[in-house]
């Protein structure tokens, strides 16, 4: 489990712990590759990416262990389109379609689940649909990362995919949404994003909470950190429509609940939290050690 995440969110491991599992917090020593990370960076937060190199070693070295990636491959994207087909048929029996979708990204599965049936339907000649990716600010693979070839890992044991990244080494800021702290994207929603299909946004840590205790306190759900960026998204569409004096259907991804994650709230409530921007100068420098790739 990626330390930072192993810190913030302890129930967590708790959890897993409860029913057997023993969870090491990534870098770890267990691994080659935790190790040469933890060698040059001794304090290292992790990232997904490290953790991602971590678990495929494991893997390699047990015969009776497999390693099956949980976001960001064509699969995992089809796989999670269950979401989006299933609010179409909600929406049908509300007679009504979206105009504007929303969903969080990280690795772009729960993004591409609810985005991507409506878009087949809208290439397939079917009604617009304005769609909106929204990623933290302190790891913009869409908005300010390039669309290259790139490892899914921090130590290059992962195939090379075509993807909006950051630089496999980048390691972002422990923001409280870490399942976003990814330093890829989905190739399929990078290609989106390429096409212009998909609006991409970048949203700071204190917005996305503030707007997810607004919708706590309206709908009684409290939403985890990595959802309140979709809930930001929607809530600001939502102001926009009161605005310009316009009725939109929004969907959004509420892609989960922030029952693990109080912590993240409390820090949220003391004002411990801050947001992250970074110079051109950082994006460039986790950008120089892309691998050459020969066409
Ligand atoms: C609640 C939640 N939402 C979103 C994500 C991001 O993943 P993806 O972009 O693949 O949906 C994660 C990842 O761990 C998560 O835990």
């Amino acid at each position: 489990m990626v330390r930072v995440s192993y810190e913030q969110k302890p129930y967590r491991h708790a959890l897993m712990e409860a029913y057997g599992a023993r969870v090491v917090p990534s870098p770890s020593t267990e691994t080659q590759a935790g190790r040469a990370i933890l060698e040059q960076h001794p304090k290292s937060t992790g990232s997904l990416g490290i953790a991602i190199s971590e678990a495929v070693e494991v893997a390699l070295g047990d015969p009776e262990s497999h390693y099956a990636l949980g976001s960001v491959l064509n699969h995992v994207m089809l796989h999670q389109t269950v979401v989006g087909l299933e609010a179409m048929e909600q929406l049908a029996m509300a007679d009504d379609y979206p105009d504007v979708i929303v969903g969080c990204t990280g690795g772009g599965s729960n993004f591409a689940g609810i985005a991507f049936p409506f878009l087949g339907e809208k290439l397939r000649g079917g009604r617009d649909v304005q769609i909106v990716a929204v990623e933290p600010a302190a790891c913009p693979s869409l908005t300010r990362g390039i669309f290259a070839y790139d490892f899914g890992d921090t130590a290059h044991m992962t195939p090379l995919v075509k993807m909006h990244t950051l630089g496999s080494t980048f390691v972002p800021e422990g923001i409280h949404a870490g399942g976003l702290r990814y330093h890829g994207m989905s190739p399929m929603v990078s290609h989106t994003a390429k096409l212009g299909l998909i609006e991409p946004r970048a949203e700071a840590q204190l917005g996305c909470f503030a707007a997810g205790v607004t919708f706590a306190r309206a709908e009684g759900i409290l939403p985890a950190p990595e959802a309140n960026h979709a809930v930001k998204a929607a809530i600001d569409e939502a102001i926009k429509c009161r605005e310009a004096g316009q009725s939109k259907a929004i969907l959004f991804n509420l892609c989960g609940h922030g029952h693990f994650d109080m912590q993240a709230y409390l820090d949220y409530h003391a004002g411990k939290l801050h947001d992250t921007e970074y110079s051109a100068e950082e994006v460039a420098m986790a950008l120089a050690g892309l691998p050459v790739v020969q066409g």
